[in-house]
């Protein structure tokens, strides 16, 4: 297959994307949207494939990047193979996120191979990254377009320089202090939406690579943040989902500072029928959110809080902010406010050199709170973090010996709080025909658990009462109670 030429406009840089010495307010911006005529020739009768990885920020990337294309002319398709145009965003959070690329990345060759003109993207956190990137243009040449998560509003002027001057361009930008409003947007849920309300995160935890791949923190502004919830709900949207990866510093950027308890309050009394946060930071929480989250019912009773550790040395290592009685503290006063809460986390296993004591504590502190829900993962070497630097002195066995423990003490507390919602009534969105039985309908409850009902697809976008009538760990069966 004749190589393409490579076109480097910039190259993923981890140093200068840990840099925090730009502006303090971040300048806002309007989206590009302008594309060429011979851009727009191409894309007739051209198809696209766009797979999405990873959290909900890059589901959110995927819904803007879904609009520019559509808006090219662009014709989606599922089929990776058939594609005109395949692009994968993609997710660095942990090692086995990558792997799962490099496996696609494999299956395409072939159909590269029959058609020299498809064009392959690699977009996303994994953009970011120096090691996988130079490992991509290395190994796979058929990939010829690589950009981050700065740049998806350039993405008429990239496709362009493939598509018209046939290159294979790199163009990552890695410190990004601006925000852009107007983005064109075809969101891929009718009735729940996500809305950023910032962008970006300064906290730098040790294990972390997403204040490298996704820059320092930038808030909207309230306004913004309003406007767009008001459009939603213009349009029939019946909940909203405010991301960030901490919304809890959400403002501190800001002229007015930490204001999520005021942005919060200016949502709820937009009056969308729900609306839930995620995800929060222990070390951020002012009481005062607390509060707005029980004054206001169109706020769902739901808090996802990562606790990442039960251990104060490892938290420490951590660079976590909190200690355990911090973590305990929140919870008794998330508790005392919303006394049904639903509580979830996020627990990472085997941070370097962990002790058999402090996985210990972790243990002792999980079966004390009893999450509701919780994320266990093992812990994955980050190449541009502190603590990938670490000499670790604890084994793979280890590891997974300990995380067995924990995903059975997590599990044990997940069904016993799902067990306890039998014979409750609870208000249910539904938002699709159930994945693993079709004669039923499924849809969230206010505390986010999933919920299968019999029901024909009338059902869908309705908020409906709903009598559970048995309980899974994961998911709640269900019948309508009106
Ligand atoms: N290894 C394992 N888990 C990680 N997380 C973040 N970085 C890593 C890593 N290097 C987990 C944290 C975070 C969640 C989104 O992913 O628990 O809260
Ligand atoms: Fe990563 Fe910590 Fe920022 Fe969450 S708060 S994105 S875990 S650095």
């Amino acid at each position: 297959m004749k190589r393409k030429k490579l076109k480097i406009i910039s190259a993923p840089d981890l140093k200068m994307a840990g840099r925090r010495n730009f502006k303090e307010n971040s300048p806002t911006r309007h989206a590009q949207l302008k594309y060429t005529t011979e851009l727009k020739e191409w894309a007739k009768n051209k198809t696209y494939c766009l797979m999405t990885y990873g959290c909900q920020a890059n589901v959110r990337d995927s819904e803007i990047l879904s609009a520019y294309l559509r808006k090219l002319g662009l014709k989606k398709i599922d089929d990776m193979f058939e594609a005109d145009l395949v692009l994968f965003n993609t997710c660095a959070i942990r090692e086995n996120a990558e792997n799962k690329i490099y496996g696609e990345l494999g299956r395409l060759k072939a159909s590269c191979e029959n058609n020299p003109d498809k064009i392959v993207g690699i977009c996303g956190c994994m953009a970011q990254e120096e090691t996988p990137v130079t490992y991509v243009k290395n190994h796979f040449p058929y990939v010829n377009l690589i950009f981050g998560t700065h740049n998806i509003d350039s993405i008429y002027s990239l496709l362009d320089s493939c598509v018209t001057e046939k290159y294979r361009l790199i163009d990552v930008i890695s410190n990004q202090d601006d925000i852009v409003e107007d983005l064109p947007s075809i969101r891929f849920d009718q009735y729940k939406a996500f809305v950023n309300i910032m962008y970006g995160c300064d906290n730098f935890c040790t294990y972390c690579i997403v204040p490298y791949t996704r820059g320092k923190q930038r808030s909207r502004s309230i306004e913004d943040v309003v406007k767009e919830v008001n459009c939603l709900i213009e349009k029939g949207y019946k909940e909203v989902t405010l991301l960030g990866q901490n919304v809890n510093a959400y403002g501190y950027d800001l002229p007015e500072g930490n204001s999520f308890d005021e942005l919060l309050r200016q949502v709820a009394l937009t009056k969308i029928k729900r609306i839930r946060i995620m995800t929060s930071h222990p070390a951020y929480f002012k009481e005062e959110v607390f509060k707005v989250m029980a004054e206001y019912d169109n706020i769902m009773p739901a808090l996802h809080l990562p606790l990442q550790s039960g251990s104060d040395e490892v938290l420490k290592r951590m660079n976590r902010k909190y200690d355990s009685a911090r973590y305990l503290e929140l919870v008794d006063m998330l508790r005392k406010y919303i006394p049904d809460v639903y509580l979830s986390t996020d627990i990472i296993v085997g941070f370097p050199n962990e002790t058999a004591d402090e996985f210990q504590k972790t243990l002792d502190i999980v079966e004390k709170i009893k999450f509701d829900g919780a994320y266990t993962f093992i812990y994955s070497p980050r190449a541009g973090t502190p603590a990938a630097r670490i000499k670790d002195m604890v084994s793979k066995e280890e590891k997974m010996e300990r995380f067995n423990q924990l995903l059975s003490l997590v599990n044990k507390a997940a069904t016993e709080s799902a067990n306890k919602q039998v014979g409750t009534v609870v208000e249910v969105l539904f938002d699709g025909v159930s994945k693993r039985d079709n004669s039923m309908i499924s849809g969230y409850s206010r505390h986010n658990r999933l919920v299968h009902v019999k029901g024909d697809e009338s059902l869908i976008g309705q908020i409906r009462r709903v009598k559970i009538i048995a309980s899974h760990t994961f998911s709640l069966i269900g019948e309508l109670d009106d």
